[in-house]
């Protein structure tokens, strides 16, 4: 029979489909719904995230959801929990497990991230409650003199304890080591720093034996800073990216899944499917795990008004078909246009 995690990783890296996170904070998801005057109240977020998970067709596009804490065992409208009714669905459902960023000290305001202690034990409650992978985010900021080699370093070891410990309760570990996109930095940047996080990244990962077969990468991709006076194209992200990733992330990995960290919705898009469109032939899967870029339109949309339930998911839907099309390299930008003639 297959272990529990060749099943988690063997569906989570379906050609074609990406995750959904939907794991903000209580901190994060407030501002979301602040920026569309909501008030942020357990219901409110609730029904936010029933709207979304709820949504006709969601499982042709999405293998795996991630959830926040509170969401685990909260219900969707028909009374049923969430997890549950992923699994209904055929998607997965995953957890965040790290506790936030806190100031790595001694550096010039890096962070690190934490959440390690009784890492194991919550791994069996959340596995009771039905989640079959987690994710950890660490992040870096580039400035002139960061990220610096400590900030990588324990960022890296890091990581790689807690995907053991994933690993080890049986829970596939999705690796998010995120460089932020603020800044006025150029692709070359980038590049160099995006290098230099993946070979430590990956280095942990092998010092503390995890199995590269069943983890899931969730990278940042290889962009200019968000006020580069030089932004780079669509083509040049892809190929960065690609250069970088071939020379950092062995084979064995099954899957990498994107973080969309800030870009536009059609931005985020628009690379994933150039990287899909590169040849030679890809070792992985390469697809998405986007909050943002998938949530934006329908947040919008939503409003906090149960009136725009079906225009929200409507818009969500497309998002995501729009990006399962990016992961095999067959959206074009014209179907952006579809869309707003629709
Ligand atoms: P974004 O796609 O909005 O960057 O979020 C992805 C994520 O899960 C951050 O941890």
């Amino acid at each position: 029979m297959m272990s529990h995690l060749a099943a988690t990783i063997q569906q989570l890296a379906t050609k074609g489909k990406g995750i959904l996170a939907a794991d903000e904070s209580a901190g994060t998801i407030g501002k979301r719904l602040a920026a569309v005057s909501v008030e942020s109240t357990e219901e409110s977020r609730r029904a936010y995230r029933n709207l979304l998970i709820t949504t006709p067709h969601l499982n042709e596009y999405i293998a795996g959801v991630i959830l926040y804490e509170e969401t685990l065992s909260q219900q969707t409208l028909d009374g049923m929990l969430f997890p549950e009714k992923l699994k209904n669905l055929g998607i997965l459902a995953g957890i965040k497990v790290d506790k936030g960023l806190i100031p790595l000290e001694n550096t010039n305001q890096e962070q690190v991230t934490q959440g390690l202690d009784g890492l194991a034990e919550r791994l069996i409650a959340y596995r009771k409650l039905g989640a079959s992978f987690a994710k950890w985010r660490a992040v870096y900021a580039i400035s002139e003199g960061t990220p610096s080699s400590l900030s990588i370093k324990t960022n890296a070891e890091i990581l790689a304890r807690y995907a053991a410990i994933c690993q080890n309760n049986d829970i596939v570990p999705i690796v998010e080591p995120e460089v932020l996109i603020d800044g006025d930095y150029t692709l070359e940047r980038s590049a160099e720093v995006s290098e230099k996080v993946l070979q430590a990244v990956f280095k942990a990962l092998f010092k503390h034996k995890v199995k590269l077969e069943y983890i899931v990468l969730k990278p940042s991709m290889i962009i200019s800073g968000k006020q580069c006076k030089t932004p780079a194209s669509v083509a040049e992200v892809a190929k960065a990216t690609l250069t970088i990733l071939r020379r950092t992330v062995p084979a064995a990995v099954p899957t990498i899944n994107f973080l969309s960290g800030g870009q536009t919705p059609e931005q985020a898009t628009a690379h994933l499917n150039a990287m899909n469109t590169l040849s030679p032939a890809l070792p992985w899967n390469l697809s998405y795990s986007y909050a943002r870029a998938l949530q934006e339109y329908p947040m919008k949309i939503w409003h906090g008004d149960s009136n725009n339930i079906s225009q929200a998911q409507a818009a969500f839907a497309l998002r995501a078909k729009l990006n399962s099309l990016a992961s095999v390299g067959k959206y074009n930008e014209s179907m952006e246009k579809e869309k707003m003639q629709a």
